[in-house]
């Protein structure tokens, strides 16, 4: 998809109901959405993805589900009071706010005629999703300036960060034409305060919480003490997650509020290595299992200068979203990092008695963190095709079965004849175990391609031979393949080809129209 379908892929969220921006009738709210019917669907099968593949199919992780507003100690010991900030520039002239370290300077050295070589000018560029990717946008809208200008005799670009405090007041800033109306940068802290009970005072401030994963470690005594874990272990939670990012972007993306789907995954200190490599490893493949290509998908360590500094390795999966390659989750080795910061805060002992070698220490930690709207948006992304089909074009979401909103839809050929009756039992009896969905509006090939836009797999189809024999037709979304099959039984049938126990017959039938 080129960067210009994002638009499409944004309209199509909004058309059917996937996702909207938050509190739309008032004008909405920078960094807010909201999943729609089909969206909630969606995001809500990928959150069971992980949770059915990561920990209720393992002996080794439990879950936990902990409360978005914990002890602000919790924060201070993580070091998100002190030190989850981003740098902010203002503007002083339009008041918009910029991340300082997603901006990119120019800097052109121009030979003035009294003085070649010696004026030196700086230009702003725009902003973009992140650091590199700010880049391209910025170099083209330096290069208009550039332009008007007359050529450079020389030009490069630095950070906004790399510019001297001295020369910061030459910057242009992106939405002015003159320099210096942005301020110096300041460290603004991401993280959404409140007031816990009736004072507003500060001994009342409490926070949204930045991160599920305190919680987890905060927890980490009560799931040994509950006597169900051993080392090595994981202990996993889905929850909503808040930050206040000074510029939300990309669709979803980058959100204000958000879903995590985080591990902890504690071990001895000797085998962090090895679990970080299978992690790494794991948690890759498990996209790739539910139909992110893997040359979409990007696993990138982190430079030794990237690293926190109680981290020895951390690596992101990447994806290729219409607006650049970005991160979807990251895999960190944490080290004894924040069981040692808890205990010294909380003073309680969070180290790991082990029997079979009869010594106590505090476990090491890797953390495979993923974000649930981020994934989810990769899902989008990656099934958003456009097809010809039949002389037309079709727009069709082809979601890994699994993860699609609704998995059956039962038509009735025309509404007579019983057929209705008999599609709708069969769809009542599909519902039980499937998202599945009753239409009997319109021209059967509208009712696909409705269908399609949902990214529902499987169509099942009442007709006229439906009376006589029980058959019924299924249509593959992908492959627009129809086969029939008997009606009784179907559910487990349409169950094992979600599962991918089955696969739809190839090749086999086609026969059935799209019209
Ligand atoms: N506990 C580690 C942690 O929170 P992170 O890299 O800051 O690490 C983990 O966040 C994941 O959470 C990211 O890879 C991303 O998928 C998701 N995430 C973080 N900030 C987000 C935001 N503003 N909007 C949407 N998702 C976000």
């Amino acid at each position: 998809m080129s960067s210009l379908d994002m638009e499409k892929l944004v309209s199509l969220c909004k058309r059917r109901g996937f996702i909207f921006p938050s509190s739309e009738i008032y004008g909405g709210i920078g960094g807010f959405w909201d999943y729609g019917p089909l969206g909630v669907e969606l995001k809500r099968n990928i959150k069971d993805a992980w949770w059915h593949d990561m920990i209720r199919t393992r002996d080794d992780m439990v879950g936990l589900d902990c409360s978005i507003i914990m002890n602000p100690r919790v924060w201070e010991a993580s070091g998100h009071v002190g030190g989850f900030s981003d740098p902010l520039v203002d503007c002083k002239k339009t008041k918009e706010r910029y991340r300082a370290d997603q901006l990119w300077v120019f800097v052109y050295r121009f030979n003035a005629k009294d003085a070649p070589g010696s004026m030196v000018e700086f230009w702003w560029g725009s902003l973009g999703g992140g650091p590199d990717e700010a880049r391209p946008a910025a170099e083209a809208r330096a290069g208009k300036v550039a332009k008007k200008l007359g050529a450079p005799v020389d030009s490069s670009v630095v950070g906004y960060m790399q510019v001297a405090p001295e020369d910061r007041e030459k910057v242009i800033g992106p939405s002015v034409e003159e320099s210096g109306t942005l301020t110096e940068p300041r460290s603004f802290n991401l993280m959404f305060k409140t007031y816990v009970g009736a004072l507003e005072s500060d001994s009342n401030v409490a926070y949204l919480r930045p991160e599920t994963a305190q919680g987890i470690f905060a927890n980490f005594k009560n799931v040994c003490d509950t006597g169900r874990v051993k080392l090595p272990f994981g202990i996993a939670q889905v929850g909503k997650s808040f930050r206040n990012e000074i510029n939300p972007r990309n669709f979803t993306f980058r959100s204000r509020e958000f879903e995590q789907m985080e591990i902890e995954f504690f071990c001895k200190p000797e085998e962090a290595k090895e679990w970080y490599a299978y992690w790494r490893k794991t948690r890759f493949d498990w996209y790739v299992s539910l139909g992110l290509q893997s040359d979409k998908l990007r696993l990138r360590d982190h430079d030794p200068d990237e690293l926190a500094f109680y981290s020895t390795a951390t690596a992101d999966i990447e994806y290729a979203f219409p607006f650049g390659v970005s991160e979807l989750e990251g895999i960190a080795h944490r080290g004894d990092y924040d069981l040692t910061q808890h205990m010294k805060f909380s003073g309680k002992d969070l180290t790991y008695f082990d029997e079979d070698s009869k010594s106590r220490f505090t476990p090491h930690v890797i953390e495979p963190s993923a974000g649930a709207d981020r994934a989810t948006l990769a899902f989008l992304c990656e099934a958003y095709t456009e097809d010809k089909v039949e002389n037309d074009t079709r727009t069709v979401l082809k979601f890994h079965p699994r993860l699609a909103p609704i998995k059956t839809a039962v038509f009735p050929l025309v509404k007579r004849d019983g057929m209705p009756e008999k599609a709708a039992s069969i769809h009542h009896q599909l519902r039980e175990k499937f998202a599945s969905f009753y239409d009997e509006k319109g021209a059967v090939g509208r009712r696909y391609r409705r269908q399609d836009e949902a990214g529902t797999p499987y169509c099942i189809t009442v007709d006229g031979q439906t009376l006589t024999d029980d058959t019924v037709t299924i249509r593959d979304r992908d492959s627009l393949r129809q086969w029939r099959v008997p009606s009784a039984n179907i559910d487990v049938m349409i169950g094992d080809m979600i599962s991918g126990k089955l696969q739809a017959p190839q090749g086999e039938i086609s026969g059935g129209s799209e019209s």
